[in-house]
């Protein structure tokens, strides 16, 4: 590639129109810094994933926008994991794909390792169907993303989806309003503005709003617009007349909602798709185009006055892919950053990327990081991962409640409440004994313990510390119960000896009491004067849906590393044996957890699973309940494309509890001069 990365330039910018001066600086030369970084770890593979083998057949699907480097995202790290792909690159741009295939040959390539289909979404959702393909890794719009989600629900590919994004660029009264002025060219009309992780939504400080309008408003006329193969130009065509109407369409309507046009008065060409750079100011948060993916150079700008505030307008958004934050004080970037949900946060400094470091997005902005170590498990399975589950081997019969209720309760945001519905369900024992009943919850119940987990979100920002000292309570108070624990297990499920798994629930507890406070992020190493934090952050309000086997055991293997790591859960328990958990609220209000950090929801496995799977408020579902209940899970996770995790029946590798439980944000911090 680097032998011939003149006529990929050329090549790329005859294809989609971007400008030469990008393609040769940017896309061509950081394609070039995937293989390489990724080679590397070809080589340290066997050592630094121990435990892990490839995942097989990556089908890789990728949008027009950045063609070359798109395909370098998706090809370097899976062959480097030893993964054989099958890419389709976007209708609109296969050249240099093509071009790429050509150099897999020259190469020596093994004939069958990376392979190019070209072909438009019906050849897309071939590759998605198609049976022999073990993941799919899809970039492009968050409509086909869902699409794909759906298709793939219950086929045990995996999945990866980096889809849209709406991404505030903020600046605060202190930034350096000249630079601001430059990082916001580079963010929304770079590439025409059609970049995922585009700053697509200006929020300016309303101090120095006026003045920052004005300075883009002088600099938006100094932009060439033209030939993208003018050495000069600075922004080229729209890739397709589809795209060009559908930005016309939506700058039209936010015309009509009230904004304020500014357009570059330069000469824009008339024979080709040509869009000049646009401002849109006096823009209100709700308004369409301060919430709908514009992909195009159009910029909209709205005011805030707090930090708060501005947090709070960033966040007022179905994307979470980038974020950009301007600001001379340091301490108030720092404080910004995890507060702004989204994958990267670039500060004073906007759409860098590197190989070394990790980018993907949280909520409708998709799943899975590419780049980075962090990467590299999207083409990683762990060797030997526990079969699926088995299904609980009996349904249990609803039964209304009679006579004095000695059914324990649920146990939503701290206290036991009674399920909404009134029901409860027999939990029958070893030889047909009814050992007691248990609430059945249900929707409503969900929901009420959803609003519990939203409430204690302080639990999210402590300290590590702070986590791993409840959770060692929790094992010392659940050791000194210890004989009840198993006599209830024993009674249950009709195991002679449940010590064994009291002492693996204890174990669990022990092993993320640790990892609290050690499940540390990273400093990559970029080829930048600064340094990428990479910090796992909680994801937030994760479902669980416990194994029908080890009630005890089962549960805890899945809610101590969901806590450890500063999520709140709501867990379903063992269907069949739900009274190991019901126990444990004792044990939970005596050892200090937050009310709404676990929250438990006995009843129907998989009709509770779905509820949760439906929920927008819940960012992740773990599911490890009857094998039935998969498709449908996954199926109806993408409302909020929420993460899905099926873990096997004996759990999972710490590392995997861990990875799952949280996503790296990448905060890019350049300094000096
Ligand atoms: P798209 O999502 O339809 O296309 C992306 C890729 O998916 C292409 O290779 C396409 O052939 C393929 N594809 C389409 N339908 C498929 C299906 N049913 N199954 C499998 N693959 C399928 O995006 P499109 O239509 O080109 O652009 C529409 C909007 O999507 C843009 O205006 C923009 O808002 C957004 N978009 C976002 C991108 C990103 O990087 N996040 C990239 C491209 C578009």
């Amino acid at each position: 590639m680097q032998k011939h990365a003149r006529l990929f330039a050329v090549l790329e910018s005859m294809d989609n129109g971007k400008t030469i001066r990008e393609s040769r600086d940017i896309d061509v030369p950081l394609a070039i810094r995937h293989f390489y970084y990724h080679a590397g770890w070809a080589t340290l593979q066997a050592k630094e994933f121990p435990g892990h083998e490839p995942l097989g057949v990556a089908g890789q699907i990728i949008p027009w926008n950045f063609p070359l480097l798109m395909l370098a995202w998706k090809v370097a790290p899976a062959i480097a994991m030893g993964n054989t792909v099958v890419l389709k690159p976007a209708e609109q741009t296969p050249l240099t794909a093509l071009l790429f295939a050509r150099i897999c040959q020259d190469v020596g390539l093994p004939k069958g390792v990376v392979n190019i289909v070209t072909g438009d979404g019906s050849t897309g959702a071939a590759l998605v169907d198609h049976p022999d393909v073990n993941k799919i890794a899809f970039t492009g719009s968050t409509a086909v993303g869902k699409m794909i989600r759906e298709r793939t629900a219950g086929t045990g590919k995996s999945l990866t989806l980096e889809l849209g994004g709406k991404s505030p660029f903020i600046v605060f009264d202190d930034a350096d309003l000249d630079s601001a002025v430059e990082g916001i060219v580079d963010s929304i009309w770079f590439n025409q503005g059609q970049v995922c992780c585009a700053g697509s939504r200006l929020l300016a400080q309303e101090g120095i709003a006026e003045s920052l309008y004005a300075k883009l408003a002088a600099r938006l006329r100094t932009l060439r617009v033209g030939d993208p193969l003018d050495k000069n130009v600075d922004m080229g065509p729209i890739v397709s007349a589809e795209q060009l109407a559908r930005i016309r369409t939506l700058v039209a309507a936010g015309c009509s909602e009230g904004a304020t046009l500014t357009q570059a008065p330069c000469d824009v060409p008339s024979n080709g798709h040509f869009y000049p750079p646009t401002l849109l100011t006096n823009v209100e948060p709700a308004h369409l185009v301060a919430q709908e993916e514009i992909f195009g150079p159009v910029l909209v700008a709205m005011t805030f006055r707090t930090p708060g505030e501005a947090v709070e307008i960033a966040n007022h958004t179905r994307y979470g892919l980038a974020a950009s934050v301007w600001t001379e004080n340091v301490n108030l970037a720092l404080d910004m950053a995890p507060k702004l949900r989204a994958g990267v946060v670039w500060v004073n400094s906007a759409n860098l990327f590197d190989a070394a470091a990790g980018f993907g997005g949280v909520k409708e902005s998709g799943y899975g990081r590419e780049g980075g170590r962090e990467g590299l498990y999207a083409y990683l399975k762990p060797v030997g991962r526990p079969a699926a589950p088995k299904k609980a081997g009996r349904k249990l019969k609803a039964a209304a409640v009679t006579g004095i209720d000695r059914t324990p309760k649920l146990y939503i945001g701290g206290k036991q409440v009674r399920p909404d519905a009134g029901y409860s369900i027999g939990v029958i024992g070893t030889g047909g004994v009814l050992l007691g009943h248990v609430g059945q919850g249900n929707r409503k119940d969900v929901r009420n313990a959803v609003e519990a987990a939203r409430r204690a979100a302080a639990w999210s920002g402590t300290t590590g510390y702070a986590r791993s000292q409840v959770l060692y309570f929790i094992a010392e108070n659940l050791a000194a119960r210890r004989q009840e624990f198993e006599a209830r297990i024993m009674a249950m499920t009709g195991q002679d000896d449940a010590s064994s798994e009291v002492d693996e629930a204890l174990d669990s507890l022990f092993t993320y009491a640790a990892w609290a406070d050690k499940h540390d992020g990273a400093v990559h190493s970029v080829p930048m004067q600064g340094a990428v934090l990479a910090m796992n952050e909680a994801t937030g309000v994760i479902g669980i849906v416990c194994p029908a086997d080890r009630p005890l055991a089962g549960l805890i293997d899945l809610v101590a590393p969901a806590i450890a790591t500063g999520n709140r859960v709501i867990a379903v328990p063992s269907e069949a044996h739900p009274l190991s958990a019901t126990d444990l609220y004792q044990v939970f209000d005596t050892s200090d957890l937050p009310d709404g950090v676990v929250n438990i929801v006995t009843g129907e496995a998989e009709a509770l699973a779905e509820v949760l799977a439906l929920h927008n408020d819940v960012d992740a579902l773990w599911y490890a309940g009857p094998d039935e209940g998969r498709a449908t899970v996954e199926r109806a996770s993408i409302g909020n494309l929420k993460r899905v995790w099926l873990p096997g029946p004996d759990g999972a590798t710490d590392g995997e509890a861990l990875r799952q439980a949280t996503q790296v944000k990448n905060v890019w911090l350049p300094y000096g001069e």
